[in-house]
């Protein structure tokens, strides 16, 4: 199994039991009586899915509550947890003919029992008549769907204290689960090296796509954490870019968000730099302003520590530095500017968030409906705690639309000197993005490939990747 090539997981499974009693704690929590009444936790996995009027496949992507509970990775699974006994049952799904003559054998339950971390195996022939054996109100699940409709009168879906549970639960990271998100953390730096090394070589935006992709796919990492975002010049101005098609003739600058997934983990990683290696004045401006936005919110990264606040000091150092460069005018204050909050449009998305098995992981708590726009779109908002995992990921945008109503309103545009402002839209934007876990006293940074600009630039200049298809260890 893919875990066994990870040293320190050497002869160990996938701690899907423990996984169960720790969702099983918190459940407790909010119905104490659930191990006594020997409640049921029951989850069905994703199935197969075709596209509409084709026989291909849609890619398929565990489902993240299954997996967790069961550690097992196959379509059309189920999973039951008796919160009473501490009991742990999988359900495979039947051996089907076809399949195995176009696909191939699927596992046994002999190689289940001793590749998954549960106590008894069955196929899912048997899942209705078990179900059915279990007193009904007593079996949670996340939702009804098509693989378990059959007895869904049995089932008690959707109830928030069974989310409550699965998602605190997947909020502090365990060793296992460490394990794996180094391990996708160490393949995306080779990725972003194998990038920043390859510039001479790249000349469009998919080019850089390629590069990550190959080096990803060669280290086993066949799905990624999400679509690389390759953008190139006023392109970096948008935030989920996935166009990643246009030429970098005439361009100066390059951003690429891209993280590899490792067993289901994420890591969540971006890089800028200049395409030939040189920083012009203004993206290395900008460039050290959001390394400082980082720094700034790393030096208060400890159990305890408010992510909101941390969030806000990164908004107060783009201010000032802001001043500094002059594109906010000086005779407003750094706290005028702050409080007109028109800061968020220069810096409109939240500083970080949780990473998981989810790029966006679980637990976060995001208020959407914030009536301070400063907070709108951060997807953590609670203190920080050992063992969670989080992405610290400042960035400075000159986005012609978001920019666009303050340019026009006198209110906002009053701070703002355009003549400044208009010597850095080639930019397009500049993200610092790096994967940390919150340890004892402040936290562990996961993500190696550097983010100095003397070093970025030397990396680029002595492009690497010229004359040569190598593959390059940076860790
Ligand atoms: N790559 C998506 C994000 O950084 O949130
Ligand atoms: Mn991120
Ligand atoms: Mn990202």
């Amino acid at each position: 199994m893919v875990e066994q090539e990870i040293e320190a997981l050497k002869g160990k499974k996938y701690p899907a039991k423990q996984h169960c009693r720790n969702v099983c704690s918190h459940f407790t929590t909010k119905k104490p009586n659930a191990k006594s009444a020997g409640h049921y936790f029951f989850v069905s996995g994703e199935r197969e899915v075709l596209y509409q009027y084709s026989d291909q496949a849609k890619p398929f992507r565990q489902n993240r509550y299954f997996f967790y509970l069961s550690g097992c990775d196959i379509p059309g699974a189920h999973v039951i947890y008796n919160c009473g006994s501490d009991s742990l049952t999988l359900y495979l799904p039947e051996i089907d003919y076809d399949d195995v003559m176009w696909s191939g054998m699927p596992l046994s339950i002999d190689e289940a029992y001793a590749k998954f971390d549960v106590d008894t195996v069955k196929y899912a022939s048997e899942l209705e008549k078990d179900v059915a054996a279990l007193s009904s109100n007593q079996i949670f699940t996340t939702d009804i769907n098509d693989s378990n409709k059959a007895f869904s009168h049995a089932l008690t879906a959707g109830d928030p204290d069974l989310f409550y549970a699965l998602d605190e639960s997947r909020l502090i990271k365990d060793e296992y689960e460490i394990e794996l998100m180094k391990h996708a953390s160490k393949m995306t730096d080779n990725c972003h090296f194998a990038v920043m090394s390859a510039l001479p070589i790249e000349n469009n935006e998919g080019h850089i796509h390629a590069e990550f992709m190959y080096h990803a796919l060669r280290q086993g990492s066949k799905y990624q954490s999400y679509d690389p975002i390759c953008c190139s010049g006023p392109n970096c101005s948008t935030l989920h870019y996935v166009k990643n098609d246009d030429e970098m003739a005439q361009k100066r600058s390059v951003l690429i968000d891209a993280g590899c997934e490792w067993s289901l983990y994420a890591s969540d990683v971006t890089r800028c730099f200049p395409i030939n290696g040189e920083w012009t004045k203004e993206h290395l401006e900008i460039y050290n302003i959001v390394l400082k936005m980082q720094k700034a919110t790393m030096d208060m990264i400890k159990p305890g520590a408010s992510w909101d606040e941390c969030h806000l000091t990164a908004h107060k150092v783009m201010i000032s530095e802001f001043l500094k460069l002059g594109i906010f005018k000086s005779e407003y204050t750094a706290e005028d500017i702050y409080d007109s909050k028109v800061s968020v449009r220069f810096f409109p998305h939240g500083l970080g968030h949780l990473l998981g098995m989810d790029t966006h992981d679980v637990g976060g708590y995001a208020n959407y409906q914030d009536e301070n726009v400063l907070l709108q779109y951060l997807r953590l908002r609670r203190p920080l705690q050992k063992g969670m995992v989080i992405t610290d990921e400042p960035g400075v945008y000159f986005s012609p639309f978001l920019l666009k109503d303050v340019l026009e309103t006198p209110e906002k545009m009053k701070f703002i000197d355009k003549e400044v402002l208009d010597k850095y839209w080639y930019i397009g934007g500049v993200r610092i993005e790096d994967d940390l876990l919150i340890t004892d006293d402040g936290f562990e940074n996961f993500t190696k490939i550097t983010s100095d600009p003397a070093e970025i630039s030397k990396i680029v200049k002595a492009g690497l990747a010229k004359g040569s298809s190598g593959f390059h260890n940076v860790v």
